[in-house]
């Protein structure tokens, strides 16, 4: 048994050991730089929302700290509000709780089909009540009751109690409509750095990062 593990194990070390794949798709020059980083992003993300290959756009690394633990996972980007990034959770989540000792995060988007990442630094506060509830009406009625149904990020014993928990929501709203509970809603991230990298021929990659400096944005180009 342990011999057909390390047997497994050299496979997949010479395996990963040889993935190599020179990135030639495309360039990240500065005479091609929109003053604000959203053009740039409007235009990234309209270009992978085209691509067959990816088949979620808006899915995107959130990481956040909590003393000496970071942690990441991704949520869907929901909309672009006056230049901050929306999306939604658990306000009582692990995340939640991360971002509520601490706001600052960052969101990546890992759209390497076009040799290409995002990396967005803010900081999160949460999204009115008034437009979380707008949201949330609008959400096919299953998701409404799983977002009251489960208590994110918190351990349960068997898949069969959180059916049962999902089966009490659904009887508690049997003939009305599902409000939103309190502790679901929007995050918004307000940007303060954002860099863009584009892959490039022998690992020359383009990165360009976009710092806020009061209402104006600064670009500064990374070596690779
Ligand atoms: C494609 C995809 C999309 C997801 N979208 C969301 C989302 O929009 N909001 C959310 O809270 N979790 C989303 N999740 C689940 C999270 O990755 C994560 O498991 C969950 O939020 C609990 O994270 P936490 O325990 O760190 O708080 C998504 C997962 C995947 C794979």
């Amino acid at each position: 048994m342990v011999r057909e593990w390390v047997k497994e194990k050299c496979h997949l070390e010479d395996r990963v050991k040889d993935l190599r794949k020179n990135y030639t798709q495309g360039e990240l020059l500065e005479s091609s730089l929109p003053e604000s980083p959203f053009g740039l992003f409007h235009t990234w993300f309209t270009q992978a929302s085209e691509s067959e290959a990816i088949k979620e756009p808006n899915a995107m690394v959130l990481s956040t700290q909590d003393g000496d633990r970071v942690d990441s996972r991704i949520v869907l980007l929901k909309g672009l509000e006056d230049s901050s990034f929306l999306f939604y959770s658990n306000y009582e989540s692990h995340k939640g709780k991360q971002l509520l000792a601490n706001d600052h995060c960052t969101l990546l988007f890992p759209w390497v089909h076009l040799e290409r990442q995002i990396i967005i630094r803010g900081r999160a506060t949460k999204q009115t009540e008034e437009k979380s509830a707008k949201y949330f009406s609008s959400r096919p009625r299953a998701s409404q009751l799983g977002a009251w149904a489960s208590e994110q990020s918190d351990p349960i014993n068997s898949r069969e109690d959180l059916q049962k928990q999902l089966d009490e929501i659904g009887t508690k709203f049997m003939d009305s409509e599902v409000t939103k509970p309190l502790h679901w809603g929007g995050y918004v991230v307000h940007p303060y750095e954002i860099e863009f990298w584009q892959g490039r021929e022998s690992r020359l990659h383009d990165r360009i990062l976009y710092t806020k400096i009061g209402d104006s944005w600064q670009t500064q180009r990374l070596q690779p």
